[in-house]
């Protein structure tokens, strides 16, 4: 892809359904009783391979466009999968579905494309073990694939040692299957998706909050059958927030973005828009499904740099690389800290935002945990490794759009992992 600067974004855009709220329909749905129908169902790579696993393990899944109806099997209705189950790209299918798959009578195996058999599966398979379930890596890094045979789930409390919701979720859906009270404790409380879902199908699930609402545990208790819901998907916050740091960092523009999901473990990119001085609006605030959303409306602003760190970062985690953009072109030195979870997504993220900046002229420096930017200079066109990230290739598709020349995106098509549509947005809006 090759782009070139603009001025003046305007209009009125939508951006597809919640990327985790779309995995977890399909998930919750197929070992629910009933037809449980997800609308603004994101029809992205990642969230079709989610689909494409359940319909290997015996769920019929019908999909009308962004309607997906799923018709549930019941907590222990799933059948043996004829095949390996290919997650491909998505990290949170690998590592729900391993929850899921410990507690069935049945053996199964899990992989991906190259990049997610390099993330590290270690931090599911060590609470999954505690919890007497059989899994393994097959190649012994710790990695996918996996291999789960069958074994006897039992309650543990467990206290994560990462705020991960990847991690939390798969040990909850484990306790779905286990015997007594199975907790999970988070020092900060990362995104709860699957909390308010679960309790939706009827699970019996509390979460307590303790020390200032940081400190988090969830407990699930089994038995009780899950039951289809009607699930109204709101706007992906990580989508939207390219199209909030383009309306910034474009001049003169204006963008409206409608029912995107504001829940507030996800919605830490609102605040660091706020605090670099951004004009940012919320309209039109409402809940759906359990979760909150609204419209939100974004002015071209001069933004200035600040440092974000501590118990911020899990709520804004996958918008890192657009918020790096945004303090490439705001005056002064950003600085993100406690932020290593990074370097475990879908590439190393610290290196390839800090790299991709400083080819586009911004000084970046890559820290342990985060990276200091020292924004205010002109970018100029530059070609931009995204390495297959999907969050890099749009990252960088908004950098280019504020950079004197050409940029080009090498790759780009790795958008349609959670995007498909993403650059067609942007032609709405010129
Ligand atoms: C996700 C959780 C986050 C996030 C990922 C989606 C989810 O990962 O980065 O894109 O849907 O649960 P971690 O839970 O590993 O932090």
């Amino acid at each position: 892809m090759e782009l070139t600067n603009i001025t003046g974004l305007k209009g009125q855009i939508t951006v597809p359904g919640d990327k985790s709220i779309s995995h977890r329909s399909i998930i919750l749905g197929s070992i629910a009783k009933g037809t449980t129908e997800a609308h603004n169902f994101l029809e992205g790579a990642d969230c079709l391979a989610t689909i494409d696993c359940f319909r290997k393990l015996g769920v019929e899944i019908e999909q009308k466009q962004d309607t997906v109806i799923v018709h549930g099997k019941g907590l222990y209705g799933l059948t043996p999968p004829s095949d390996i189950l290919n997650v491909e790209n998505s990290g949170t299918t690998t590592r729900l579905i391993s929850g899921i798959l410990c507690g069935q009578e049945f053996d199964s195996k899990i992989s991906g494309d190259e990049s997610l058999n390099l993330r590290p599966m270690k931090r599911i398979m060590e609470p999954l073990t505690q919890m007497g379930a059989n899994i393994s890596s097959i190649l012994r890094n710790d990695c996918a694939p996996l291999y789960i045979t069958k074994g006897n789930l039992h309650g543990i409390h467990y206290t994560s040692p990462v705020p991960s919701a990847q991690v939390k979720s798969c040990i909850l859906l484990a306790g779905l299957y286990a015997e007594g009270e199975t907790s999970v404790t988070e020092s900060t409380l990362s995104r709860n998706h699957t909390e308010l879902m679960l309790q939706n199908f009827g699970a019996d699930l509390t979460s307590s909050h303790e020390l200032l609402d940081i400190r988090t545990t969830a407990s699930i208790r089994p038995g009780s059958e899950l039951y289809a819901q009607k699930i109204m998907v709101p706007g992906d916050i990580s989508s939207a927030a390219y199209f909030i740091a383009a309306g910034l960092i474009v001049p003169d523009s204006e963008i409206l973005i409608k029912n995107v999901g504001i829940n507030p473990t996800r919605a830490g990119m609102l605040k660091v828009c706020e605090d670099m001085g951004g004009d940012v609006t919320l309209l039109n605030e409402h809940t759906s499904s359990g979760e909150k959303a609204a419209d939100i409306l974004v002015r071209t602003s001069q933004l200035h740099g600040i440092t974000i760190e501590g118990s911020i970062i899990p709520a804004l985690i996958d918008e890192i690389p657009v918020i790096a953009v945004m303090a490439a072109m705001a005056e002064g030195t950003t600085i993100i800290r406690d932020a290593g979870e990074l370097r475990v997504k879908e590439t190393d993220r610290i290196e390839t935002i800090t790299d991709n900046l400083r080819a586009m002229g911004c000084p970046a420096d890559p820290t342990f945990d985060g990276m200091v930017i020292e924004g205010g200079r002109p970018l100029h066109g530059a070609t931009v490794h995204t390495l297959f990230d999907h969050r890099i290739a749009m990252a960088f598709s908004v950098a280019a759009l504020a950079a004197e020349g050409t940029t080009h995106i090498l790759n780009s098509e790795c958008v349609d992992v959670s995007y498909p549509s993403f650059y067609d947005t942007f032609e709405l809006l010129l």
